[in-house]
């Protein structure tokens, strides 16, 4: 048996990490133009100025996905591309690359997921408050609107954040990722709450206002804990574990999924930060808990839950197998996420991004064999098949990335793609894994399952 005939094979990337043309077409500045400029924030003071230079490049690459056969393509659009200044005037010619891109993936029958915000804030925004500043949420939904008008009539699939808990926690927070603040919790509350407010209105924009019928969901950091064994006490621990709130940060799951789709915060989470609470009006949960057509999570590892008091305590075996990025390599989290966040939220689960960094060269073959990364993404298709035969509706999984690029503060050190970049020449090739996730499409991963079984 193979998987679903609904099910989408994807890859994923992201405006910054790959776009370049930072300073062209009029595009405005972004909080990571400017957060790059500082020495010793990226590795090697890189920044993503050219990355891939997908933005003049985005025919070829899209030829290459659709040899690769792909299905969908998960993107994100640059608001200052669109909106120089955040809001109010709008850049034809940044407007006009998502307009091409759009009709270039749609003509190799390439299913177009957009993402309205992959970290890439306006600088100008930022500088009136950002996150922060109350309208912040309007903002984001006039934003919506402009790309919604242009994309619809084209795109069904939208994706209104990626991972609110990193650019809040790292950007607002720990102050390792752009803008670098390193603020009180009350301050970082205040800025998630207005998150929270601009993913429900956005998501009313486009209901409101899509052409075409869309679907709609945030793609969330999934953080899951999983069963040392799988007892159902262990199970219990982990399930209990990855929905609790130990720690005075946002790097959790609830704080920010509980709202958009339960409606409430977290019980855990209020009495935790109790005392730095944002004030919250009448009607923000409402406006925040929209209906949503699916749950997009972005998944990498998971730690084993230990069975002691201290839910705190988590660990991976000693000498685990490792990606280069220093993650342990546990596949069976593509079974214990979906079906968590499933039995939590009951909503469709799409796994909007999983992959791994890997020591990619090319080889003196010229090509780029990556046999780590086929046996990582085999192992994770095969728990994600688990997840259905279970019964829980795991609809998509988009391998990040397509192209290696641009890794935030890891610079160019960590090579995530489906397709090798030589960044002296930006010339592409497809690795070893590229071919073989080509014939996964092609079976609709019946050739995982016949391999393996
Ligand atoms: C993410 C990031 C991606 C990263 C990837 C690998 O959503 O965390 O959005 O941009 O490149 O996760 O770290």
């Amino acid at each position: 048996m193979s998987f679903p005939t609904d099910f989408v094979w994807g890859a994923a990337s992201s405006s910054y990490q790959i776009e370049g043309a930072t300073n062209i077409d009029g595009k405005g500045l972004s909080i990571w133009d400017i957060f790059c400029q500082s020495p010793g924030k990226i590795a090697e003071n890189f920044s993503g100025e050219i990355a891939c230079d997908h933005y003049h490049r985005f025919e070829e690459d899209i030829q290459l996905m659709a040899r690769i056969g792909m299905q969908a393509y998960r993107l994100s659009i640059s608001w200052p591309r669109v909106l120089p200044e955040g809001r109010g005037r709008i850049n034809a010619k940044g407007l006009s690359f998502y307009d091409r891109l759009i009709d270039s993936l749609l003509s190799h029958k390439i299913e177009p997921w957009v993402t309205l915000f992959h970290w890439d804030y306006p600088y100008q925004l930022y500088h009136q408050g950002g996150w922060l500043n109350s309208d912040s949420s309007n903002w984001f939904a006039d934003y919506t609107k402009v790309v919604v008008d242009k994309l619809s009539d084209r795109v069904r699939y939208w994706i209104t954040l990626n991972e609110p808990q990193c650019f809040i926690g790292f950007g607002y927070q720990t102050g390792k990722h752009a803008p670098g603040l390193t603020l009180p919790l009350s301050e970082v509350l205040r800025a998630a709450h207005n998150v929270l407010l601009a993913h429900g209105k956005a998501t009313q924009v486009i209901r409101a206002s899509a052409r075409k019928s869309p679907r709609v969901g945030p793609a969330l950091v999934g953080l899951v804990k999983m069963p040392k064994t799988e007892s159902s006490a262990y199970i219990n621990l982990a399930q209990d574990a990855t929905f609790a709130i130990v720690e005075k940060n946002v790097l959790n799951n609830t704080w920010f999924t509980d709202p958009m789709i339960l409606g409430h915060y977290p019980k855990d989470g209020l009495k935790l930060f109790e005392l730095a609470l944002p004030r919250i009006q009448g009607s923000d949960m409402k406006t925040i808990s929209q209906e949503l057509d699916f749950c997009g999570i972005n998944v990498y590892f998971g730690e084993y839950a230990k069975a002691t008091n201290d839910r705190k305590i988590t660990s991976c075996p000693p000498g685990r197998g490792q990606t280069t990025m220093g993650w342990p390599v546990t596949p069976e989290v593509l079974y214990w996420g979906p079906k968590f966040f499933y039995e939590r939220y009951k909503l469709p689960i799409v796994v909007t991004e999983n992959g791994m960094a890997n020591c990619d060269w090319v080889h003196s073959d010229n090509k780029v064999h990556d046999p780590q990364r086929i046996d990582f993404l085999t192992r994770h298709l095969i728990q994600i098949k688990r997840s259905i035969n279970d019964g829980i509706p795991t609809k998509g999984y988009f391998v990040w990335s397509i192209l290696d690029n641009f890794e935030w503060t890891f610079g160019f050190q960590q090579r995530f793609g489906l397709i090798y970049v030589d960044y002296s020449n930006q010339k592409r090739i497809l690795k070893d894994s590229a071919l073989w996730y080509q014939q996964i499409i092609n079976t609709n991963g019946q050739c995982v399952i016949n391999e393996n079984s």
